[in-house]
Parts: structure tokens; sequence; C-alpha cells
């Protein structure tokens, strides 16, 4: 986005973002987690951030419901709502990079566009994980009741039933979490992240 005032300049960065890596010893980044509603993005960053916090990684994770309450909390879920969303979001996980963090984002993200645009907005490495659980093995679960209520038609814009979910075309990795069950996926994340984060 470009940006609206004209009078400013970067502050100058002292610390170079591979001091921090150094530091900490190990790489900073994204891993975008991506999926329908019910497809385990806050369950497995959750899982993923208190492991690599006892293994002692500067890690953060950010998540879709929780920024609604204060961030995003002026944004509902029309398109353009999410993809403001999605770039505050991007502009946040960031500055966590920039910082030397492992940054964790559970954002339901249905667009190929908006994710595109977090991406760009990366300092440091960027990894788009699709947890590919089916529509319907998400209605199952149904975690939090929301599929019931937008079958209902009490939830408009809902991904899956009411607005339309544009499936990665290139994740760096894929997970189908309606075959995999919490432990093996978790597993899977462990190895990726310790190699793509290594220095
Ligand atoms: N392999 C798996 N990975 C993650 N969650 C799983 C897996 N298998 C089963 N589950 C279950 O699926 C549910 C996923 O719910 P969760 O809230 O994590 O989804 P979400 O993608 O964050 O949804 P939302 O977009 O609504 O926030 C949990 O109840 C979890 O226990
Ligand atoms: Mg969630």
């Amino acid at each position: 986005m470009i940006p609206k005032s004209t009078n400013i300049r970067r502050a100058r960065q002292e610390i170079s973002l591979h001091k921090r890596w150094e530091k900490n010893s190990h790489a900073s980044g994204v891993i975008w987690f991506t999926g329908l509603s019910g497809s385990g993005k806050s369950t497995l960053a959750s899982e993923l951030e208190q492991l690599l916090f006892d293994r002692n990684k500067q890690v953060v994770s950010l998540d879709g419901d929780d920024l609604r309450y204060g961030l995003c909390a002026d944004l509902g879920f029309l398109p353009e709502d999410r993809a403001e969303n999605i770039r505050r979001v991007g502009e946040v996980a960031s500055l966590f990079s920039a910082s030397g963090a492992i940054v964790l984002t559970a954002f339901i993200s249905p667009y190929r566009a908006d994710r595109l645009k977090a991406r760009k907005a990366a300092v440091g490495n960027f990894h788009e994980i699709y947890l590919s659980a089916d529509l319907n093995t998400c209605i199952d679960r149904d975690p939090k009741g929301l599929y019931a209520k937008a079958q209902r038609g009490e939830i408009s814009h809902f991904t899956g039933i009411s607005a339309p979910y544009e499936a990665p075309e290139s994740p760096e990795l894929t997970l189908d979490t309606g075959l995999l069950d919490v432990k093996k996926s978790l597993k899977i994340l462990d190895e990726y992240v310790e190699k793509a984060f290594s220095l």
C-alpha cells in the first residue's frame, strides 16, 4: 500500500536482522496457517507455539479471533473487511518477524490476493501452510458451532457456506488435518520449522 503521508522517513535500523538471528540462534519469519474454520489453525498454532517456546525459540502467535477484539475490532467479514484484516495481520507479522521472532498466524485468510500481500509484506521467511481438511470434515467438527449457525442463516458471509475459500495454489506445506491427527500434524510441523528456521 502506498502511504498517504509524504513527509515520512524510515528510522535507522542499528541492529541488523542477521544480528538478531545470530543472537536467537535461529532465523525469523512467518508461518502462515490458512484453511477453513475448524481446519485446526488455532489448535496447531497454539501447540506449535508451546513446543517452540519450550525450546527457547523466540515465538509469537497471532490468532484471528484475538485480533478482532482489538486491532481489527472495527472490521467485519465482507470481502473488503477481510482484505483489511489480513493486510493488518501481514504488517504486524512482518514487524514481529523483523524483531527476530518466528510468527505463527492463524487466520482463515480465504482470498489468494490477500495472502500474497501478506507474503510480500513479510521481512524474513514466509511459509504458507495449508490445512486442507475438507468442508464436510469441518462441518462435522464445528468446534464453535458456527457452521450450524451459518447453515441456519444466522451468520452471513461464512467461509465455505456463504463466502468462498480460495485454496492455495503452491503452499510451502499442505497438511490434510482431516486425515492426520493433531499429534501427527505437529510432528510434521516440528520437522518443517526446525529445517526452515535453522541458520
Ligand atoms: N490434525 C488436526 N489438526 C488440528 N486440529 C484438529 C486435527 N484433528 C482434529 N482437530 C480438531 O479440530 C478442531 C479445530 O479447531 P480450531 O479452532 O483449531 O480451528 P480453526 O482453524 O482455528 O478455526 P477458526 O477459523 O474458526 O478459528 C479442534 O477441535 C481440534 O481438536
Ligand atoms: Mg481459530
